[in-house]
């Protein structure tokens, strides 16, 4: 039951870091769903300030970014009363639970995350602990609420069958049935969505061009200009889906195009069949700046109002941790610490 006491599917908690501009890939992969499963889960919603800050945040800018990825969740359409929205570090609970986490996952499940050797690059050596340990954070992230099912985009698959292990290796060395086997929720038509400069690299904030990806704050003048430039191939647009194989770009334009407009890819292509990249690039952004420009502008609204979203992070973490702290009390029963 949630606060307003309707049935629910199970206990959903997702998170995005706040690292700056949130992206459409954020959004199709992740935050519309999010929006979405409100009507049947006990939603929870986190800022992951912690997970930020596994590489260097600038702590003048990083209240700010927090604030932003807040308004980003409530201009999408996350309800903060009927859902939990906060972020990470005002709930002490992940970092302890991370800990108990650290000393469960193995070394050689870290050394086979992918992100991580995105992330660390030639310069493993040089990383901070905290990226190489991050995953072990998200399980608390998800464990701390017992969470049931965990939607994301395909890039987070390996950190949640991560913890499916630590979930599995927790419970057969304490000889408990405690944490559950969480789901991913792997929704919609756009689960990875590329670099409109590369498509078979994923669109990132990472990425240093601005016209890689198309920000959730871009103008609509903006969007026209980074679609106008996405690279595309010269062969015109073919009838159905089949017809895109190893050509990424136009695949991503039009996975893009049929994830706005909630519609099949190939229903996109029959309209689309024949044409050259001109039209569809008009076409696509039209439908960005009509599906984007609302919660654009709602961002753009909430972010001269700080002491409402700070007010929602505060009332969201007082709840977030009513309900991690009897599930941490229990793991340390479990573990066998001293009570206090
Ligand atoms: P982050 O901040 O990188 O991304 C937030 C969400 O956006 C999705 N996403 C994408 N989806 C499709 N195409 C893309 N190009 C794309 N880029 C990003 C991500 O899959 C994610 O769902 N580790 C997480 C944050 C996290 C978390 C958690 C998530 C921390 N704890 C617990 C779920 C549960 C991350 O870095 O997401």
């Amino acid at each position: 039951m949630t606060d307003s006491g309707k049935k629910t599917l199970g206990r959903i908690f997702s998170g995005a870091q706040p690292t700056g501009d949130m992206h459409l890939g954020n959004y199709l992969g992740a935050i519309r769903n999010w929006v979405r499963l409100q009507e049947d889960y006990e939603c929870i919603y986190c800022v992951v300030d912690l997970h930020a800050i596994t590489t260097f945040q600038d702590p003048r800018l990083l209240a700010g970014h927090t604030r932003e990825a807040a308004a980003t969740y409530l201009a999408a359409g996350v309800d903060p009363k009927e859902s939990i929205l906060f972020n990470q570090s005002q709930v002490p609970a992940h970092a302890e639970l991370a800990w108990i986490f650290a000393c469960v996952a193995r070394m050689g499940w870290l050394n086979r995350m992918t992100q991580f050797k995105d992330k660390a690059g030639k310069h493993r050596e040089k990383a901070s602990i905290g990226l190489y340990s991050y995953p072990t954070l998200m399980a608390a992230d998800i464990l701390v609420y017992k969470a049931t099912h965990v939607p994301v985009g395909d890039d987070q698959k390996q950190h949640l069958e991560l913890t499916r292990d630590i979930a599995q290796k927790f419970n057969s060395d304490f000889g408990v049935e405690y944490f559950p086997l969480v789901e991913p929720l792997i929704l919609g038509g756009a689960t990875r969505v590329m670099s409109l400069r590369d498509g078979t690299a994923k669109m990132s904030k990472s990425d240093p061009s601005d016209y890689s990806r198309i920000s959730l704050t871009d103008d609509p003048d903006t969007i026209a200009r980074k679609f106008r430039k996405a690279r595309t191939d010269g062969e015109p647009l073919p009838g159905e889906i089949a017809g895109l194989k190893d050509r990424p770009e136009a695949l991503n334009l039009v996975t893009i195009f049929a994830a706005l407009a909630d519609r099949k890819r190939d229903d996109v292509l029959a309209d689309f069949a024949g044409q050259g990249f001109a039209d569809f690039k008009a076409a696509l952004t039209d439908l960005a700046v009509e599906k984007l420009g609302p919660l654009t502008a709602e961002m753009i609204r909430l972010k001269d109002d700080p002491g409402y979203v700070d007010g929602v992070l505060r009332d969201g973490a007082r709840r977030a941790a009513a309900i991690a702290e009897p599930i941490l009390r229990e793991v340390r029963d479990i573990v066998g610490f001293l009570r206090p």
